[in-house]
This record gives C-alpha cells, sequence and structure tokens, in this order.
C-alpha cells in the first residue's frame, strides 16, 4: 500500500506533467492559467479520491489520476473565485499573490472559468470506462455546482453578518464544503466500481470529514497567522463561521466531537480502506 507521502508525490508529479496549456499571444493567460495549481495547496481532495482507489483496486491508481487533476482543478478555481473582491477579497492565497492582484479580476474570473471546464475535459478523457466518467461527471458537476459548492457559496456571501440558525450553518457548510470532499472519496468508490451500501457509507463518511475540514478552517482563520496559513485570516469577521457562531472554544469541541463521530462511521467502512482513511484524518487534523 502506498503511504499519504506517495500518494501526494504522485499527484504532484503528475500536475506539474498536466498543467493546462493556452498557448496564444494574450501576455499572461497562460502563466495565470496554471499559476494557482502550480502553487500548491495541501491537496486533501486528490488524496482523498487516490486513497479510495489504492484501498480498494491499487492498479486503478494511474488512470485516477486524471479524475484526481480534475477535482483539484474544480477546487482550485473554487478558491480563485472565493478570492475575488465581490467574495472575499483575499489578497493571498497558497503563500502566493492571488490572480486578481497579479493580473485583474478579468483574469481571475477568466481563469477560474477555465478551470472549472478543464476539470470536466481532464475526467472526459481519463483512460476509464465511458459509463463510469458519465457517473463520475455527473457527481462532480452536482456537488460542486447547484447542490454544492456554488450553492454553499451564494448562501455564505449573501448571509454576511446575518446570523444563521443551527441547521442554516450546517445547511451553508455541508453545501460549501462537504460536499466537493464527499464527492473526492465517492469518486474513487465509482472508479473502483464499489457496491452501492459501501459507497454510500463513504459519502456520508465524507459529509462528516468535510464539516470537520471547514471547522479546522475556520479555526485557522481565527488563530493562525497569515504566513503559517498562506492566505489572509482574522478575515472571517462577517461571516457564518463555526468559530463566529459557536466561540473558538466551541469550534474546537466541534472538531472533537466531529472527530469521535467520524471513527463511528469508519467502522461501517472495509477495513483496509478505514485504515487508509484514518491516517489521512490523523495527517490532517491531529495536531
Ligand atoms: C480551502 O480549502 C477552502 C475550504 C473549503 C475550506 P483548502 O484548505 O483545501 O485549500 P488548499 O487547497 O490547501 O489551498
Ligand atoms: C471557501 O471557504 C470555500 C470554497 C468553496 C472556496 P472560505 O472562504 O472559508 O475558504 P478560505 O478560508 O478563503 O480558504
Ligand atoms: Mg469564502
Ligand atoms: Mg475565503
Ligand atoms: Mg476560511
Amino acid at each position: 500500500m502506498r503511504s499519504n507521502q506517495e500518494l501526494l508525490n504522485l499527484f504532484e508529479n503528475f500536475l506539474s506533467n498536466h498543467l493546462p496549456c493556452a498557448t496564444s499571444f494574450h501576455p499572461h493567460f497562460e502563466k495565470a492559467l496554471s499559476e494557482m495549481l502550480d502553487v500548491g495547496g495541501k491537496r486533501f481532495r486528490p488524496l482523498l479520491l487516490l486513497s479510495v482507489v489504492e484501498s480498494i483496486h491499487p492498479l486503478l491508481v494511474e488512470n485516477a489520476l486524471h479524475v484526481a487533476l480534475g477535482v483539484e482543478m474544480m477546487h482550485t478555481y473554487s478558491l480563485i473565485h472565493d478570492d475575488l473582491p465581490c467574495m472575499d477579497n483575499a489578497p493571498l492565497r497558497r503563500g502566493h499573490p492571488t490572480l486578481h492582484v497579479s493580473y485583474d479580476e478579468t483574469t481571475a474570473v477568466l481563469v477560474g472559468d477555465a478551470l472549472n471546464t478543464h476539470a470536466f475535459y481532464c475526467i472526459a478523457n481519463a483512460p476509464i470506462s465511458a459509463e463510469i466518467k458519465i457517473k463520475l461527471v455527473s457527481l462532480l458537476a452536482n456537488d460542486a455546482g447547484i447542490d454544492g459548492m456554488v450553492l454553499g457559496q451564494a448562501i455564505d456571501c449573501f448571509f454576511e453578518d446575518k446570523l444563521l440558525t443551527v441547521e442554516e450553518l450546517s445547511f451553508l457548510h455541508v453545501h460549501k464544503t462537504a460536499k466537493l470532499i464527499a464527492a473526492s472519496l465517492a469518486m474513487g468508490a465509482l472508479i473502483c466500481e464499489s457496491e452501492k451500501q459501501s459507497y454510500e457509507a463513504l459519502y456520508q463518511f465524507g459529509l462528516k470529514l468535510g464539516l470537520l475540514f471547514q471547522v479546522q478552517d475556520d479555526i485557522i482563520d481565527a488563530t493562525l497567522s497569515s504566513e503559517e496559513a498562506g492566505k489572509p485570516t482574522g478575515n472571517d469577521g462577517h461571516k457564518n463561521s463555526f468559530v463566529n457562531l459557536l466561540g473558538l472554544e466551541g469550534a474546537q469541541k466541534e472538531k472533537e466531537k466531529l472527530l469521535l463521530e467520524l471513527d463511528i462511521e469508519l467502522n461501517k467502512l472495509d477495513v483496509i480502506l478505514a485504515q487508509k482513511l484514518k491516517s489521512i484524518v490523523d495527517d490532517y487534523f491531529k495536531h
């Protein structure tokens, strides 16, 4: 079984060999197109997808890299648009100036658009059966789009400075963050043609993992410096973040609670897969 670091290295290598190209006489579009992908990030979503494949059907990892890259492109587009002045107005991302700062808003909007569409190009052209690819495209479109990230972002931005109920808060974060994380795991299961039952269990685990991820992200905003985080922090003052609604201690308790609940969800999964996912939870959340 490849370690998490080995899977991450495999992904990084694949990414640097498959950066999107858009050669033309435009002075900077092609450079801007791959810039945010290239400067790093935790690669949490590709690692999840690849870990599922590694645990169930390791010979398919090479084929799955195309899909993992598509997911990372989708996520990177969401960050580029999230940082725009009309959203969170952030000048720094992944320790690097954001595209609307280095270039202009037009470039940032269009690079986001391009990564969104190119994500589907990568999946459509992956060495995987057409039947599975249709399911992958459908799932990603749904969970990154109007039944997922985009809807979550719309609510997140519209309800700044407006208090949400606990149920609404959960709806917001499930859509904004958890669904793409759940989809990353589920896409790994689709590639391996897992049974419906284990696919469902994995998706449910992913929703909880996604909530945990956003709780941690909100704690990062409240506790780390922007150098440590690689993005502006102390920026969630107007947001319905977990820290604003529950307090820092409350958010930390919520994190501990979700970690315990995740252990229960893991017991519903195949042992090898559960062990692999536990190692990712330990790497990303136990510090
Ligand atoms: C940040 O995502 C946005 C959220 C959904 C919380 P990441 O924390 O995964 O960002 P990168 O990919 O590491 O830059
Ligand atoms: C954004 O959440 C999540 C996305 C879907 C892009 P945040 O606004 O909290 O993400 P950061 O803190 O800027 O990374
Ligand atoms: Mg935001
Ligand atoms: Mg933001
Ligand atoms: Mg945040």
